[in-house]
């Protein structure tokens, strides 16, 4: 990759952690087609659950998260009410015949509960819902909060994974984005955890942050390292501060520009892999027994999972659901959550239902963004006819592409090593909305 190349294609696009992007969601999916959409799902369906936190003891300045800050507890424990309401309501609306395979804690903060509540909230799911005695339970962790008494409760609902914020732990860098965290303190919460038992831990970092540079990158990395996490997340900062006011805290002047971005996340890579990691997708690595690398890759709202689950469903305020159907989103505002729980047991706000095209390209993109790379008998297997459209769309992609960024032949259509690199702005190709999309500055940088 040349300085020119990365400079050319840098754009604002989608990270496709879903197809269509949530920002062409709309309010003519109700909590009727939502209840409908739950009550269709065929006996022994498959479920992955997912938990939204949306709270903070202080907010990051650089945080893209749906989440706010709170300095008392009060507006926690309020929140308590809707969110077993809301998982009440909606395991009477599912098969009673279900398993669930994965649920994910996320946030926000899912630690800034007291233990009382983490106890209660998981003894609720487990007796609202059929979970499977091998399903994945994972844990979002802000180091800076967590103490014996929760990793003990989290331990004892049965959590098994847990993924603990870093970002980075250079001072000038953690002085420059609002977020003090020592080495110290994010080393004694994995002991915390490894003692409990709960050995999976990934560790998430950050880079194109300001004043991170590649040395400073690169010993924040050594330090990762040696903590052995099976997996580590490794993501490009998004800078949206039309979008997200706090984000103008942040010194734009500090901020590293596409190259050095560029540099930044290629020499991440090239550690973790002589660290004896492997690359998954765009930005995640795992030791070679994690199941993140021996399973099939899928992409969710989180970012990459072995979850293959029939329906994904979500709870709290702003989670989003994937049904057969389509995806239905709850209200963001927690206010707002709250009234409409109150009134109709649920909280979708707005949502999509699917097309048939919305389906096919959500498929090839998916595949994209897991194996750079999809086959073209498996998707005529899959799609039939309408596979045709893609071919189309991948022949305009192969006129087009003077920097050799894709190869196409009769059996697949794959990235090439510099594609990989730019693995989104293929996918943009095949993005039937994106060309309607009027407000570009929702997504940040492709490189
Ligand atoms: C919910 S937080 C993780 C748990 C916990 N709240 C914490 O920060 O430690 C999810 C992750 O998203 C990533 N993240 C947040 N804002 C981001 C942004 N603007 N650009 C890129 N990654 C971001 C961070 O790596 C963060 O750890
Ligand atoms: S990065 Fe984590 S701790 Fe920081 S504001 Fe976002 S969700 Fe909260």
């Amino acid at each position: 990759m040349t300085p020119d190349l990365i400079q050319r294609h840098a754009a604002p696009l989608p990270r496709y952690t879903s197809y269509p992007t949530a920002n062409h969601f709309s309010a003519k999916v109700t909590a009727a087609d939502y209840r409908g959409w739950l009550a269709d799902l065929p006996e022994g369906a498959a479920l992955s659950l997912y938990l939204h936190i949306p709270f903070c003891k202080e907010l990051c300045w650089y945080c893209g998260c749906s989440t706010k800050a709170v300095h008392r507890y009060d507006p926690v424990a309020d929140y308590m009410q809707p969110l077993g309401r809301e998982i009440e309501t909606i395991s009477g609306l599912v098969p009673a015949k279900h398993r669930v395979t994965h649920i994910h804690w996320g946030g926000g903060s899912p630690d800034i509960l007291k233990p009382d509540d983490i106890l209660r909230l998981g003894r609720l799911m487990r007796e609202k819902f059929v979970i499977d005695p091998g399903a994945e339970i994972a844990v979002e962790i802000d180091p800076r909060l967590m103490t014996e008494e929760q990793a003990h409760a989290f331990a004892d609902i049965g959590i098994n994974r847990v993924s603990i914020g870093v970002q980075d732990f250079d001072v000038a860098v953690q002085r420059a984005i609002g977020r003090m965290q020592s080495y110290e303190t994010t080393a004694a919460v994995v002991e915390m955890f490894r003692r409990r038992g709960v050995t999976s831990i990934n560790i998430d970092l950050v880079y194109g942050l300001p004043h991170q540079t590649v040395e400073s990158c690169t010993r924040t990395l050594e330090q990762v390292i040696s903590l052995n996490p099976d997996r580590i997340a490794i993501f490009g900062y998004a800078h949206l501060p039309e979008r997200l006011k706090h984000q103008r805290l942040i010194d734009e002047k500090a901020l590293p520009g596409v190259v050095e971005r560029f540099a930044q996340s290629s020499k991440l890579s090239e550690l973790l892999i002589e660290a004896g990691y492997t690359q998954l997708g765009l930005d995640h690595f795992a030791r070679a027994a994690d199941s993140l690398a021996t399973k099939a890759l899928a992409r969710n709202f989180q970012g990459y999972t072995t979850d293959a689950a029939d329906a994904l469903i979500g709870f709290g305020a702003s989670a989003i659901s994937r049904l057969p159907q389509g995806f239905a989103q709850n209200s963001v505002p927690v206010d707002e959550y709250f009234r409409r729980v109150s009134a109709e047991g649920v909280a979708i706000a707005r949502g999509h239902c699917f097309t048939s095209d919305d389906t096919l390209r959500a498929y090839v993109i998916e595949r994209l963004m897991c194996d750079f790379a999809f086959s073209w008998d498996d998707l005529v297997r899959r799609f039939g006819e309408r596979a045709e459209s893609i071919r189309l769309d991948a022949e305009a992609v192969v006129a087009g592409d003077a920097d050799h960024l894709v190869d196409n032949s009769e059996e697949a259509f794959r990235l090439t090593s510099r594609g990989k690199v730019l693995v989104r702005n293929v996918c943009a190709a095949f993005d039937a909305y994106l060309t309607r999309d009027v407000a570009r500055r929702r997504h940040a940088l492709s490189v």
